[in-house]
């Protein structure tokens, strides 16, 4: 298997409870490495840009309201097979369906405040991470 990137976002739940190193902790422990990384405040346009392919979604509204309300944590995960990696690490989207073990069944609030955001596919990844980075900020 590849050495392969994905796209990770820690969203502003986990922000707001200064839980970003415990949740980095979970990356690294589960092989990924942290290949670049910032704290930005997403605009609404952002928000509704990336996640475009929700927006006939009764959620979209809300989702992107969320996304806005804090800060988050873009990042660059690499490492083998890192986009299905990263899902395993994450658990299921909704925490009360997650995996012992995993990101949102250890710190994920509800379906919508899930602490974090993984790209679903390889294609999906390298379109995410052009979104909020350039090569050369990226450094595996
Ligand atoms: P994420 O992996 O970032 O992809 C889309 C996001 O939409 C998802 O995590 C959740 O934060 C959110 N989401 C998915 N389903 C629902 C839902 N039923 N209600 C509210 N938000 C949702």
């Amino acid at each position: 298997m590849a050495v392969e990137r994905t796209l990770s976002i820690i969203k502003p739940d986990a922000t707001e409870r200064n839980i970003t190193g415990k949740i980095n902790n979970f990356f690294e422990e589960g092989g990924l490495r942290i290949a670049a990384q910032k704290r930005i405040h997403l605009t609404m346009g952002q928000a509704q840009q990336f996640y475009s392919v929700h927006k006939e979604r009764p959620f979209f509204g809300e989702l992107c309201d969320y996304m806005v309300s804090g800060p988050v944590v873009v990042q660059v995960l690499e490492g083998e097979n890192a986009v299905v990696r990263n899902r395993e690490i994450m658990g299921a989207t909704n925490p009360a369906q997650a995996e012992e073990g995993t990101v949102r069944k250890a710190h994920g609030v509800d379906v919508q405040a899930n602490s974090v955001h993984g790209s679903d596919s390889p294609e999906n990844a390298a379109i995410e991470i052009a979104f909020f980075f350039s090569g050369t900020e990226i450094v595996g």
